[in-house]
C-alpha cells in the first residue's frame, strides 16, 4: 500500500480503521476488503455525490470482489427524515442483502448518518462503511458510530450507535468543497483544537488551509477516536465534543435550520468563550483568539436570535437531563472543562456571552 495512506485504529468494540489520503476512492474496494470478506456491497449516495464519484466506487469496489448495487437520494438536509430511511431499507430488502453484506455510505454527514441508521436496522444490523466527501463529516461524523435521522420535532432524534467497519477518507473529495462546505467543516475543526489541540488550533490561523487539511482531518480524527474508544455511547467524556453546540444547536433551531451546522457552531463556540471569560471560568483569556480564527476562515462569531430565544431552543436539546445541562467550557486554548448549569441560568450564561467584540 502506498506509504500516503494514514491509517488511523479506532479501537472500539470491534476496532476498525480510518484511512486518509489522496486518491483513495478509486481504492475504495482494497481497503474495505482489509476490513470484510468481499460481499453485497449496496452503495448509498445523494444525487450531487453520485454525479462525482459513484463510478469510480463502483468500479473499484467491483474490481476487490464486492457485488455492487447503488441507491440515490435527493442531495439535501430535507432528506434526512424516516420517509428517505424507509425509502433506503426497501432498497436493501428489494436488493436481498443479507447479513454477510455491507451498506457503504458515501456522501457528507447526511448520508453517513441515513445509511448508518439503515445499516443498523435492516436485518436487526449488518455492516457499513463511511467514505466522507465533505470536510464536516471527514472530521466528525464518519468516525464514532452516531447514525440518525431528523424527526418533525427536530434533528437527530431517531438513531442509533453503530461503529462503521472502516473509513475511507479521501482528500482529493476534500479540495473541491465549496466555500460554504468548507467553513462549515473548519468550524468543528476549530472547535477541536479549543478543546484538545493547541497545535490544530494554531493551523487555521493562516490564510490557506489546502497545504494542511491531511493533518487537520487526521488530528481531529485521532482526538475523537480516542473520547469514541474510552466512551462509545456518549453517557461522558464524549460530550465534551459538544464545545459551542448547545447555543449552536439553539441557532439552528431558531433559524429552522437554515444556518448550517457548522456555522451555527462557530457563533455558539464564540458565545460559550465570551461567557466563560466573563463569568470567570477560564484559565486564560481565549474568546478574541478563537473569534479572530474563525471570521479569519469565513465563519460568523454572533448571532441574530436573543439569549432568551436561544434559551428557550436550548430546552429541547438532546444534551439536557432534568433540570440541567452540561456545558463545555474553554478554559484555555487547548484545554476544556463541564460545567452543570440548570436550564434556568442558560439565558443570563448567553446573555453573558452574546455581545461580539
Ligand atoms: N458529533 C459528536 C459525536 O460524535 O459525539
Amino acid at each position: 500500500m502506498a506509504n500516503t495512506i494514514q491509517t488511523i485504529p479506532i479501537k472500539t468494540q470491534p476496532e476498525y480503521t480510518v484511512f486518509i489520503g489522496p486518491g483513495l476512492l478509486g481504492r475504495c474496494g482494497e481497503l474495505i476488503a482489509s476490513a470484510l470478506a468481499p460481499c453485497r456491497a449496496a452503495v448509498v449516495t445523494d444525487s450531487n455525490v453520485a454525479k462525482l464519484y459513484l463510478s469510480q466506487v463502483e468500479e473499484s469496489l467491483r474490481l476487490a470482489g464486492f457485488a455492487v448495487c447503488a441507491h440515490i437520494f435527493p442531495a439535501g438536509e430535507e432528506s434526512k427524515n424516516l420517509s428517505t430511511l424507509s425509502q433506503v431499507l426497501e432498497f436493501l430488502a428489494e436488493e436481498q442483502l443479507t447479513r454477510s453484506d455491507c451498506v457503504v455510505a458515501l456522501g457528507g454527514g447526511v448520508c453517513g448518518d441515513m445509511a448508518g441508521f439503515a445499516a443498523g436496522c435492516y436485518l436487526r444490523g449488518i455492516k457499513y462503511v463511511q467514505l466522507p466527501t465533505t470536510l464536516l463529516s471527514a472530521v466528525d461524523s464518519s468516525v464514532g458510530g452516531k447514525t440518525a435521522v431528523d424527526l418533525r420535532h427536530g434533528k437527530n432524534l431517531a438513531g442509533l450507535f453503530l461503529q462503521p467497519s472502516a473509513v475511507v477518507c479521501d482528500m482529493d473529495c476534500l479540495k473541491t468543497l465549496p466555500p460554504l462546505e468548507r467553513a462549515d467543516g473548519a468550524a468543528e475543526a476549530i472547535k477541536t483544537g479549543v478543546l484538545s489541540d493547541e497545535g490544530l488550533f494554531a493551523l487555521f490561523d493562516t490564510d490557506d488551509l489546502t497545504g494542511d487539511l491531511g493533518e487537520i482531518v487526521a488530528r481531529c480524527i485521532a482526538f475523537k477516536g480516542s473520547l469514541v474508544e474510552r466512551d462509545e455511547l456518549d453517557n461522558g467524556l464524549r460530550r465534551t465534543l459538544n464545545l459551542g453546540h448547545t447555543a449552536g444547536h439553539a441557532i439552528e433551531k431558531c433559524s429552522g435550520y437554515t444556518v448550517h451546522h457548522g456555522h451555527a457552531v462557530a457563533a455558539g463556540l464564540s458565545i460559550i468563550a465570551r461567557a466563560a471569560e466573563a463569568l470567570g471560568w477560564t484559565e486564560e483569556p481565549c474568546a478574541k483568539r478563537i473569534c479572530t480564527v474563525l471570521r479569519r476562515n469565513c465563519l460568523p462569531t454572533g448571532t441574530e436570535y436573543s439569549p432568551r430565544a436561544l434559551a428557550h431552543a436550548a430546552l429541547a436539546d438532546k444534551k439536557r437531563r432534568g433540570g440541567e445541562i452540561a456545558l463545555v467550557i474553554p478554559r484555555r486554548i487547548g484545554t476544556c472543562g463541564m460545567k452543570t448549569v440548570s436550564v434556568g441560568e442558560l439565558e443570563s450564561i448567553f446573555a453573558a456571552g452574546w455581545e461580539e467584540f
